[in-house]
């Protein structure tokens, strides 16, 4: 399961204006193929309250990934988009990463 800090910038001082929450797994039997199953929870602004949901395929290894938003609630209901998310930093040892999601919706 995750459950992570959505910053503006790509560190953790940054200000944060969310949080990722989901989980994924391994679903590919050839390469690193993940199923990613996440809302993206607002908790700034006027999208205080309001979330996007994201589910697709992430193959962690190409550089840009794109997944589809599936929808949203509140602010973003009726939402239809997708992500281009790129691994900005990576710690093998630990497993931390840090991502960054450019995201394009259309809703209401
Ligand atoms: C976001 O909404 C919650 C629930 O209404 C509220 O408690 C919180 O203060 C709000 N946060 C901001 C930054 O407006």
């Amino acid at each position: 399961m995750i459950d992570d800090p959505l910053t503006l910038a790509p560190n953790l001082i940054s200000k944060m204006v969310g949080r990722a929450q989901g989980f994924y797994a391994s679903a590919s039997q050839q390469d690193l193929g993940l199923l990613m199953v996440m809302n993206f929870a607002f908790s700034e602004g006027k999208y205080n309250g309001s979330t996007l949901t994201v589910l697709g395929r992430n193959s962690v290894f190409t550089p840009v990934r794109e997944m589809p938003v599936i929808g949203g609630s509140e602010l973003f209901r009726f939402a239809r988009g997708y992500v281009q998310a790129k691994t900005h930093t990576v710690d093998l040892t630990t497993g931390d990463a840090c991502i960054e999601y450019n995201v394009y919706v259309m809703h209401y």
